[in-house]
């Protein structure tokens, strides 16, 4: 279930993931989560520290030159040990207030298909940060105890965990992982998407923030049934050249958004066409659960029910489900063996 490095309990768990950050103390809960993002200055070799998490949002893609945001984490997998070191170090910060004899042991989430690389990625960050790892957990796992899910008896639970930059579906029975799949791809993707629509159709630039603003527009339009209120969209344009807004109807965004469930409908139809028959039968009772941030990407839950004729449910607080469950997890050890 967990892979264990030293056998000794860990008291700090990390969930870090290609939008957030999340770090958790055995005795506090969550308390760290805040972007995974780094500001640096200074020349590569020698980069200089400037500031990491929250701050940093409102920096990124206004910095001048030689200061740099950097995220750490790319379609789920660590590209940039530096920049993650200082991320890590200065979430401890908030999270260790007392300056320990010996550097704390902390139990890392990982996605459940993590190759040795990534993961020796990650072991090396942590260590630079003064985190000494004591073990890994598979996501899904740790999304599916915070979910609630009763995953140790011998039934099978079908989890989807929609992240930023990875989305992930997995068969759980007896307290572990049967088959698990991936896309390397999330919300991240969507923006990205709803970037160049914006780009072809409207001749309209705007950065990743805005993209991620219009994704929650849709979805509190669709929400309330506004489908047809135009949503005000800022940006460059460039025809002009100039500083432009546009008002767009959520409508319009409807095939971007369709490609992109679709991508996850495909990724869920694939895992379910390789389940045994018993857990196949105990996923039809039971139906489909979503946990990740990206749970509650517009229209995702409609398309999945479309997909494959199951029901599906939204985790409550879906993209805290993998940091409640790695509390669990600290607290009664029993995914950390
Ligand atoms: N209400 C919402 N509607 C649509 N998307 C949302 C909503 N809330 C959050 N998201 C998206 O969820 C993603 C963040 O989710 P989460 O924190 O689970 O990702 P992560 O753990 O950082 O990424 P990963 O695990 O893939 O590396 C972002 O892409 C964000 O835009
Ligand atoms: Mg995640």
């Amino acid at each position: 279930m967990t892979t264990n490095l030293t056998g000794r309990p860990a008291e700090i768990a990390i969930d870090f993931g290609t939008a957030n950050l999340r770090m958790i103390h055995r005795d506090g809960g969550v308390i760290f989560d805040e972007p995974s993002l780094c500001c640096l200055t200074g020349l590569h070799d020698q980069p200089r520290f400037i500031a990491a998490g929250a701050p940093v949002s409102a920096m990124t893609d206004r910095t001048p030159a030689g200061m740099r945001v950097r995220r750490p984490l790319r379609r789920g997998v660590l590209q940039d040990i530096g920049a993650a070191t200082h991320l890590l170090r200065y979430a401890a910060s908030h999270v260790i207030k007392r300056r320990a004899f010996r550097s704390p042991r902390v139990m890392i989430g990982l996605p459940a298909d993590v190759t040795q690389a990534e993961r020796n990625a990650m072991l090396t960050a942590a260590r630079d940060a003064g985190l000494n790892p004591v073990c890994f957990v598979p996501e899904p796992l740790a999304a599916a105890i915070g979910a609630n899910l009763e995953i140790d008896a011998p039934q099978g639970t079908m989890i989807v965990e929609c992240g930023a930059g990875t989305t992930e579906v997995a068969l759980l029975s007896l307290g572990g992982v049967c088959l698990t799949r991936s896309l390397r791809g999330g919300g991240a993707e969507l923006d990205a998407a709803i970037i160049e629509f914006l780009h072809a159709r409207h001749k309209l630039l705007v950065g990743r923030s805005s993209a991620e603003r219009i994704k929650y527009a849709i979805g509190e339009a669709c929400t309330r049934g506004g489908a047809a209120d135009a949503i005000e969209v800022k940006g460059r344009s460039l025809v002009s050249g100039l500083p432009a807004a546009i008002r767009i109807a959520p409508t319009e965004f409807a095939d971007v958004i369709e490609r992109h469930a679709q991508h996850i409908v495909d990724l869920i139809l694939e895992v379910l066409a390789e389940t045994p028959p018993e857990l196949s039968k105990d996923i039809h009772g039971q139906g489909i659960v979503l946990t990740g941030g990206g749970a509650a990407t517009p229209a995702l839950r409609e398309k999945i029910e479309a997909g494959t004729g199951l029901g599906v449910t939204i985790a409550e607080e879906s993209g805290l489900c993998v940091a409640r469950g790695l509390l669990k997890i600290l607290h009664n050890g029993s995914a950390a063996s």
